[in-house]
């Protein structure tokens, strides 16, 4: 189905708004010569061309243009919508909320969005049996954000006890993603964002990645997952007592290709981490809020973490905002007379109304809609979908873990032959789709599915017809 049945005299609109944004905006994580190139393209030029889709409004799983043209958000606009756009429960609550209080400083003031937000928000996360539970909660205003929040206080308690200069290094995975800001990108391992600012950035050990799509032949995703918890014992044995935190991110490693482990990882991680006396970071900015199929992804382990990285998806995809929880044993290792053992780190907007508001307004909704039910039949759906896109002759790997469905493309679907990645595939079907009205982002030459929860049957079916369409006209070049 066609939905992108255009005016013509306001088509001009969306190229109105095109230019006006070239000329004025910088857009993230983009080499922007490939939007500028869009008219070369038009001349017959060039192929590394990535359109610019204007966007008018939100509606559901549909981002809408300016001529009225519909697209399907595929990827839930960076993985941080939940129940689809401009969805009027959270609207609402925001706009209550914005009449009420929108802002004050969280230092020294207190205020109902931010408490009842953290009382809900320990109640929800992930426990283990023995184990206190996590029982303090500390805002900051993006992902990356909340990672600096967990490095510095993993790195500040070890201070605090005097364990200081040695215990300063962090572990973190291979083809694992924190975000992009100098802390959080030190313990990343994507080449591409980290390698130019390698020289601005903090040591990092880093350990194999348990990446089920790494497994010798014949070998079980669980057996990968053991053999890189092995390694990592390893580096714990390697480097005793200068360790003060693992962050790893719990059951996908999304950025690094929506690549899948299996969850006795995360349960050995911990272990080890238990065994060593090093702090266990959860980073769920991406998978937290049931992208899994669970709550928490740790929950799949049974694992609970020292400290827990949640944004994204924690207010639905309205308002930016990061919430890191942490235990009763962290925090007490910094009450004190002393100002230079407290945590004095801040940000303007640490924990601002609006975006708890709405937090709390996307927590309702789990509970109003029976989120986590509704999506294990939209998931069974997917892998219906995907099971038939797996025998497609380019795709080497179709895996899910709950509402996150990727495929791998590879030359004749052989895992060791990847695409030149010259040919750039993945922005060929980025393209494709995009014409087709579906929005993928490619992460290189996988494509995946990560839609708002309130997808439907027949969008879903939109979805694998256009994903496949898209593989065969990105593909056709090889
Ligand atoms: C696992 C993970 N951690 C941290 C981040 C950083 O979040 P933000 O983009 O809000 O800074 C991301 C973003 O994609 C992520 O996927």
């Amino acid at each position: 189905m066609d939905t992108r049945d255009h005016d013509p005299t306001i088509l001009n609109e969306a190229d109105r708004w095109r230019a006006r944004d070239l000329a004025v905006l910088w857009h993230p994580c983009t080499q922007m010569r490939e939007h500028l190139n869009l008219s070369a393209a038009a001349d017959g030029g060039r192929d590394d061309v990535l359109p610019l889709l204007p966007v008018a409004r939100g509606e559901g799983a549909w981002l809408i243009g300016h001529d009225g043209g519909r697209t399907l958000d595929a990827v839930s606009s960076w993985w941080t919508n939940l129940h689809g756009h401009a969805e009027p429960r959270i609207a609402d609550a925001i706009g209550r909320q914005a009449h009420t209080l929108e802002q004050v400083i969280l230092a020294g003031c207190s205020h109902a969005p931010a408490v009842e937000l953290a009382e809900r928000l320990l109640a929800l996360a992930p426990r283990a049996p023995g184990t206190a539970p996590l029982s303090k909660v500390f805002y900051a205003d993006n992902g990356s954000a909340g990672v600096e929040v967990a490095l510095k206080m993993a790195f500040h308690w070890f201070r605090n006890r005097g364990d200081e200069p040695r215990r300063t290094k962090f572990v973190a995975l291979e083809n694992g993603y924190h975000g992009e800001t100098l802390g959080a990108l030190s313990v990343g391992d994507i080449p591409l964002y980290r390698r130019v600012y390698a020289p601005l950035l903090t040591e990092a050990l880093f350990a194999p990645s348990p990446d089920a799509y790494l497994a010798r032949d014949g070998q079980s995703a669980a057996g990968a997952a053991e053999d890189a918890a092995d390694a990592l014992a390893r580096l714990f044995d390697d480097h005793p007592g200068e360790i003060c935190a693992l962050i790893l991110e719990p059951r996908v490693q999304c950025a690094g290709g929506m690549r899948m482990h299996d969850p006795v990882y995360l349960k050995r991680a911990r272990e080890l981490c238990d065994v060593h006396g090093v702090f266990l970071i959860a980073d769920e900015i991406a998978v937290g809020f049931g992208r899994t199929g669970t709550m928490f992804a740790s929950e799949q382990s049974g694992v609970m973490p020292d400290l827990l990285c949640l944004s994204k998806g924690l207010t639905g995809g309205f308002l930016p905002l990061a919430a890191v929880l942490a235990t009763q044993t962290l925090y007490d290792g910094f009450l004190d007379d002393s100002r230079e053992r407290a945590f004095l780190h801040s940000h303007s907007y640490t924990g601002n109304p609006l975006a708890c508001a709405a937090a709390l307004a996307s927590l309702d909704i789990f509970a109003q809609d029976d989120v986590l039910a509704r999506n294990r039949a939209t998931a069974a759906t997917m892998a219906r979908y995907a099971a038939e896109l797996a025998r497609h002759r380019h795709v080497a790997d179709a895996r899910q873990a709950g509402m996150i469905v990727a495929f791998e493309l590879t030359r004749d679907g052989d895992r060791r032959a990847p695409f030149d990645p010259a040919l750039r595939i993945g922005l060929r079907a980025y393209r494709a789709a995009l014409a087709r009205g579906v929005l993928l982002r490619p992460l290189g030459d996988i494509l995946y599915w990560m839609p708002p929860y309130c997808i439907d049957d027949a969008q879903l079916a939109q979805l694998a017809t256009v994903t496949r369409d898209a593989i065969d006209e990105a593909t056709a070049c090889a």
